[in-house]
């Protein structure tokens, strides 16, 4: 069997099942590769193409292959978790939005791009940070649902949330955002917010 990528690996660790669901599986390793230690896994991919390549990936294995849209192939229940990973944050974020009805109580998310209009659908839709982890230029975000406000924010400034509360204390992760912001040439409260977090550090 394919490794998994560190990125994949990363999700693939935090998945706690045992029934669960991947969102846009594509080429079909990480379902593969869960589908070795959970009890149920079902796959959803939307287009035709990465479609038949997950089907064919997936043929004489346990997974439960589906075309769609999102969690529209799922029936509220089936599941106890979902991945999402490799798609812009947006996508995701409207995928969820769209399946609210249906998500089961783990979420771990790892979005292509800045991940936060993941982190604040979650504050705002009941689900909390379990973890977070930066690997291979991508935060993975591992969410379970919760009541009230997330405790992971408290004590913090709106733009802890563009970084990740739980990712404050990774100075690479943090020098790189920083490059990141400086590239943008103006003025920013999050500029300010990292630059006095990295002084910190020395
Ligand atoms: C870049 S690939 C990532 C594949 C795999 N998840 C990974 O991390 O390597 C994103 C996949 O998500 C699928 N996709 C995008 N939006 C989707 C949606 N709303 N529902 C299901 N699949 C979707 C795309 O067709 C594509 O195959």
């Amino acid at each position: 069997m394919e490794m998994l990528s560190p990125g994949r690996q990363a999700v693939a660790d935090r998945v706690i099942g045992p029934r669960h669901v991947d969102i846009g599986c594509d080429h079909g390793l990480l379902p593969l590769a869960l589908c070795s230690r959970l009890q149920r896994v079902i796959a959803v991919e939307k287009h035709r193409g990465p479609f038949e390549t997950a089907r064919r990936a997936l043929s004489g294995s346990a997974v439960d292959l589906r075309q769609g849209d999102g969690l529209d192939p799922l029936q509220a229940g089936e599941v106890d978790s979902l991945s999402a990973c490799g798609m812009g944050a947006l996508n995701i974020r409207d995928l969820l939005q769209r399946g609210r009805e249906k998500l089961p109580p783990q979420l771990v998310l790892q979005p292509q791009d800045n991940a936060l209009p993941v982190r604040r659908w979650a504050r705002e839709n009941g689900f909390h940070l379990r973890d977070e982890c930066w690997i291979d230029g991508h935060v993975v975000v591992d969410l379970q649902v919760g009541t009230g406000p997330d405790p992971a924010y408290a004590g913090l400034p709106e733009e802890a949330e563009f970084f990740g509360p739980l990712l404050l204390h990774h100075r690479e992760y943090l020098s790189r955002q920083q490059q990141w912001l400086e590239g943008l040439g103006r003025p920013d409260s999050r500029l300010e917010f990292v630059r006095r977090l990295l002084r910190a550090f020395r």
